[in-house]
C-alpha cells in the first residue's frame, strides 16, 4: 500500500495534477538546511549522503505536512489506523527525507498523537480553513495558485490556531521557520503574515466566515464551509434529517473519533482478558453495553498497536456498530454461513469466532488483495479453519454456482456516510455521482446474493451509510422485484434502541456515539 511510496509514484499517482512548477517541492535556498539536489528531481539517488538531523524544526509539523501531501495526492490513506503505512517510522521519516529534504529525529509518543490530531484534523475542516486562508490572502489568485507544500503548513497553522487554540505565536514562529528550511525565506514570509493576519481577526473576533442567510442553497453553501463537508452532503442530509440534525452530525463527524476492540474469544480471550491487558499498558477503555467482546477506547490506539495485541489476534479494531451487524446475523455453532462481499474480513471473522470451530463461513470477494488480508487474518485469529475464501464476482458466481446457505449476509459496497468521523478524507472523495453508480450495484449484488439463499432461510443486507437511498430504498425496491422475501424484524438480535419502527437495525452516529450502519433481515418464504 502506501509503504513503498517513491516520490516520484506521490507525484504520478496525485489525483488533482499541479503542475511540477506549482508543487514546488525542491526549491530551497536557505543556507541553514543542509538538503540536497537529489530531491529536486523528485527522485532519491542509490548513493545519495544521508541527510543532516534538522533539529530546527518541529518533527511533528513536518511529518503532519509531508503525511497531509500524500494524502492529498493520493500516496496514503487518510485512515489513521492503517499500522502498516503511516504507524512505519521509518518509512515516515524517508517520505519527510524526500520531500522536505531534511531529516527530522524520530517521534516519540507525543509527537505522534499530535500528528495523528493535526492530520485528522486539518483534513476534516479543509473547507473551513481553506475559506479562511483565502480570505486573507491579498488576492484569490495568490490563494488558487499556491504551491501545495505552502499550503498545508498554512492549513497547520490555522488549524492549531482555530481549532486547537494554540499559543498564537509559537504556531506563527514554528510553521514560518517550517516553510523556510522545507522551501525558502519567502515563503516563510507569506506564512508569516497570513498567519498574522489570522491572529488580528481571531482576537478582534472578525473571522471572515459566511452568515447563514439566504436561500436554501445559499444556506447549505454557508453550513458547508462553517461546518466544513461538501454542499451536496449538507443539501442531502438537511433534505432528510433537518437542518439542526444535519448540524449535530456534521459535529459528529469533525470530532475525535473513538474506536472499539473486539476481543477475540476464538483465540481464547474473554473481554475481561482484553481490559487486563489495558489495564497494564495504561489505555484508558470503557466496556461495550451492547456487546460483550467489545471495549471502547478514545485514547492510546497506538500503544495498543505498539505492544502487538492486534498482531497476535488477541483483539481487532472494529466498530460496536459493524459488531450489531453480526448479531442480526445471529450465527451459530454448526451454521454454513455465506458472506457475500466479505473483504477485508471485519465481519466474517466475527461470525467465524461464533461458531466454536463447528460450521463454515464462505468469504466472497472480487477483490483479491483485501481477500488476501482476510485470509491472514482469519489465521492470525486462528479461526482459518472455518473460513473459505471465494474469489469472485458476486454476479457472476451467485448464477453459475450450486451454493446455497441459510443465512446470507451482504455487506454491500457503499457510500461510507456513516463512517466519516473515522474516515476523516472520505469526506472530500465521494461525490453525488457515486451514489447513483453505487445504488446501481447494490441492487444487483442484492439480486444475486438472493439466489443463494435457501427456502426459509434470511438474507441479511447491510451497509456503513445513513443515507436511506442506500438503506430501506433498496429494501424497497428488492421486495418489489422479489415478493418472495419478508423482512424479519431485527428486535430480537440488537438492543430496541438500535430497531427502527420497520424493524431494521440503524445505529446513529450523533444518538449512539458509534458509526452509522444500517441492517435488514429478509427472509425467503419460497
Ligand atoms: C463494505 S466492503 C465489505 C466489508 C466487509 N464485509 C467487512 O466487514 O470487513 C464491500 C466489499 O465488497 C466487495 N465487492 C464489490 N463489488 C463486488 C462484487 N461484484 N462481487 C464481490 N465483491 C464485491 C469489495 O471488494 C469490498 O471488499
Amino acid at each position: 500500500m502506501a509503504q513503498v511510496l517513491s516520490l516520484r509514484v506521490f507525484l504520478s499517482s496525485h489525483t488533482q495534477k499541479p503542475s511540477p512548477k506549482s508543487l514546488k517541492l525542491s526549491k530551497r535556498t536557505n543556507k541553514s538546511n543542509t538538503s540536497i539536489s537529489t530531491a529536486k528531481k523528485g527522485l532519491v539517488s542509490p548513493s545519495h549522503k544521508i541527510q543532516k538531523l534538522n533539529l530546527e524544526v518541529s518533527p511533528h509539523r513536518a511529518v503532519s505536512a509531508v503525511r497531509l501531501l500524500r494524502i492529498q495526492f493520493g500516496g496514503a490513506f487518510a485512515d489513521l489506523l492503517n499500522e502498516k503505512g503511516k504507524g512505519s517510522g521509518d518509512n515516515e521519516m524517508g517520505y519527510v527525507e524526500r520531500t522536505l529534504g531534511f531529516r527530522t529525529r524520530d517521534l516519540d509518543d507525543r509527537d505522534l498523537r499530535l500528528v495523528t490530531d493535526i492530520v485528522g484534523g486539518t483534513i476534516r475542516w479543509r473547507r473551513y480553513l481553506d475559506h479562511i486562508i483565502g480570505s486573507l490572502c491579498h488576492d484569490e489568485s495568490v490563494f488558487r495558485s499556491m504551491e501545495p507544500l505552502l499550503l498545508q503548513i498554512l492549513r497547520i497553522g490555522f488549524y492549531e490556531i482555530l481549532k486547537l487554540n494554540m499559543p498564537p505565536y509559537a504556531v506563527v514562529d514554528e510553521n514560518v521557520k517550517l516553510a523556510k528550511v522545507a522551501l525558502r525565506p519567502g515563503a516563510g514570509n507569506m506564512v508569516n503574515g497570513i498567519l498574522r493576519k489570522l491572529v488580528l481577526v481571531k482576537e478582534n473576533n472578525s473571522l471572515p466566515l459566511p452568515k447563514l442567510e439566504g436561500d436554501d442553497r445559499a444556506q447549505a453553501r454557508a453550513l458547508a464551509t462553517l461546518y466544513s463537508h461538501p454542499v451536496w452532503m449538507v443539501r442531502r442530509w438537511t433534505k432528510y434529517l433537518g437542518q439542526e440534525e444535519a448540524i449535530r452530525l456534521m459535529m459528529w463527524n469533525n470530532s475525535d473519533p473513538s474506536f472499539s476492540l473486539r476481543a477475540n474469544s476464538a483465540k481464547g480471550i474473554s473481554r475481561d482478558d482484553l481490559v487486563t491487558q489495558l489495564n497494564s499498558l495504561q489505555v484508558p477503555h470503557e466496556v461495550s453495553s451492547h456487546l460483550d467482546d467489545f471495549v471502547r477506547v478514545k485514547i492510546g490506539l497506538q500503544n495498543v498497536i505498539r505492544a502487538g495485541l492486534l498482531k497476535e489476534g488477541i483483539c481487532s479494531v472494529q466498530d460496536e456498530s459493524a459488531g450489531l451487524v453480526v448479531s442480526v446475523v445471529n450465527p451459530q455453532p454448526g451454521d454454513d454461513i455465506i458472506d457475500c462481499c466479505a473483504a477485508p474480513g471485519g465481519k466474517t471473522l466475527y461470525m467465524a469466532s461464533h461458531l466454536s470451530g463447528k460450521g463454515k463461513v464462505r468469504a466472497i470477494d472480487i477483490n483479491v488483495g483485501r481477500l488476501r488480508i482476510l485470509t491472514e487474518t482469519a489465521q492470525m485469529q486462528k479461526v482459518d479453519g472455518v473460513v473459505a475464501t471465494i474469489h469472485a464476482d458476486l454476479r457472476t458466481f451467485a448464477v453459475n454456482s450450486p451454493l446455497k446457505s441459510h443465512k446470507v449476509l451482504l455487506d454491500a459496497p457503499c457510500s461510507g456516510l456513516g463512517v466519516l468521523s473515522k474516515r476523516a478524507d472520505l469526506r472530500w472523495n465521494r461525490r453525488l455521482e457515486d451514489m447513483e453508480e453505487l445504488k446501481n450495484l447494490q441492487d444487483e449484488l442484492l439480486d444475486a446474493a438472493s439466489i443463494l439463499v435457501n427456502p426459509q432461510g434470511v438474507l441479511i443486507y447491510s451497509t456503513c451509510s445513513i443515507d436511506p437511498e442506500e438503506n430501506e430504498d433498496r429494501v424497497d425496491a428488492f421486495l418489489v422485484r422479489h415478493p418472495e422475501f419478508r423482512i424479519d424484524p431485527v428486535g430480537r438480535y440488537v438492543p430496541s434502541d438500535f430497531v427502527t419502527k420497520r424493524g431494521f437495525y440503524h445505529s446513529d452516529p450523533v444518538k449512539h456515539s458509534l458509526d452509522g450502519a444500517f441492517a435488514a433481515r429478509l427472509v425467503r418464504t419460497l
